[in-house]
């Protein structure tokens, strides 16, 4: 096992959203420590342009590195959409997205070759869900489709509530007449909507879950890069780390209603100084 393995997983996002990928990762890679960054003073991304998303994640990036993360996981599908590559030369450990293992699952899951795609308005301005996919097979169709609303909605606690049914209904009629098998719910808060999209798309359309997928695709990338964890890394709470930029206090309540356990501790930091 090559040295670097008992250090920590960098995992960022543009706010608390990236806790879906976080979750995961806690599921399938127990044995790994993660130091979380969520961006929540410059929230939403998803809005933003591409020179931007494309700063605030180098700025993260190298915050991370002070922290000597062996792996970094862009839990944002906003900023993996834009800020791959560049947060890719920015640092010298290994970086995934959520985006390619999402597109890669939802290729071997469709059966039509109509793939949907919904997700935030910069990811699907940026086409790398249909770029990743017609890479893979030209003959699939894709369709993309913003759902800018969900984000705000999610982040109220409105997981179950009449007014987000209305508005999910509303984004998905269109894809539901182009007559798709499998949609990717490619923005961080969607999993969090996923019964009731999965209830208004019907049992014919399989949904794919891009933060699953990127926890399976990382546990394939540490071991390929001999930086997997063993069982002697887990010293319980002092496994994980939270960083944000504000509100600490609103983050530490929307993660404790999701995490499979409690969080205390959360640091506020200036990531415009890195
Ligand atoms: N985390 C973003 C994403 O997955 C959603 C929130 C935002 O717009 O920043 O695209």
């Amino acid at each position: 096992m090559n040295s670097n393995a008992l250090s920590p997983i960098g995992v960022f996002d543009s706010g608390v959203g990236g806790l879906t990928v976080t979750r995961e990762i806690m599921r399938q890679l127990p044995n790994e420590k993660i130091v979380y960054f969520g961006d929540t003073a410059r929230v939403p991304y998803g809005s933003k342009s591409k020179d931007t998303i494309i700063k605030y994640s180098k700025q993260i990036a190298r915050f991370l590195k002070t922290k000597n993360v062996k792996a970094i996981v862009i839990a944002c599908n906003t900023a993996s959409s834009f800020a791959l590559e560049e947060v890719r030369q920015e640092v010298d450990v290994p970086v995934i997205g959520v985006v390619k293992p999402g597109a890669k699952v939802a290729v071997s899951k469709t059966k039509n070759k109509k793939i949907g795609v919904i997700a935030t308005e910069a990811t699907i301005r940026s086409g790398l869900y249909t770029d990743f996919i017609k890479e893979q097979d030209e003959q699939i169709s894709v369709y993309g489709k913003a759902c800018p609303l969900f984000v705000p909605l999610v982040e109220e606690g409105w997981t179950n509530d009449p007014v987000t049914v209305e508005v999910a209904k509303r984004y998905l009629e269109e894809l539901k007449n182009d007559d798709i098998d499998t949609l990717v719910l490619g923005c961080t808060h969607y999993p969090l909507l996923r019964t009731m999209i999965g209830n208004l798309m019907g049992e014919s359309v399989t949904l794919v879950n891009p933060a699953y997928e990127t926890a399976v695709s990382l546990g394939e990338m540490l071991l390929k890069n001999d930086i997997a964890a063993g069982n002697e890394n887990r010293y319980a709470s002092e496994m994980y780390d939270f960083y944000v930029s504000d509100a600490a206090e609103k983050f530490k309540r929307f993660a404790n209603s999701i995490l499979p356990f409690k969080i205390e501790d959360i640091s506020q930091i200036s990531v415009e100084n890195y």
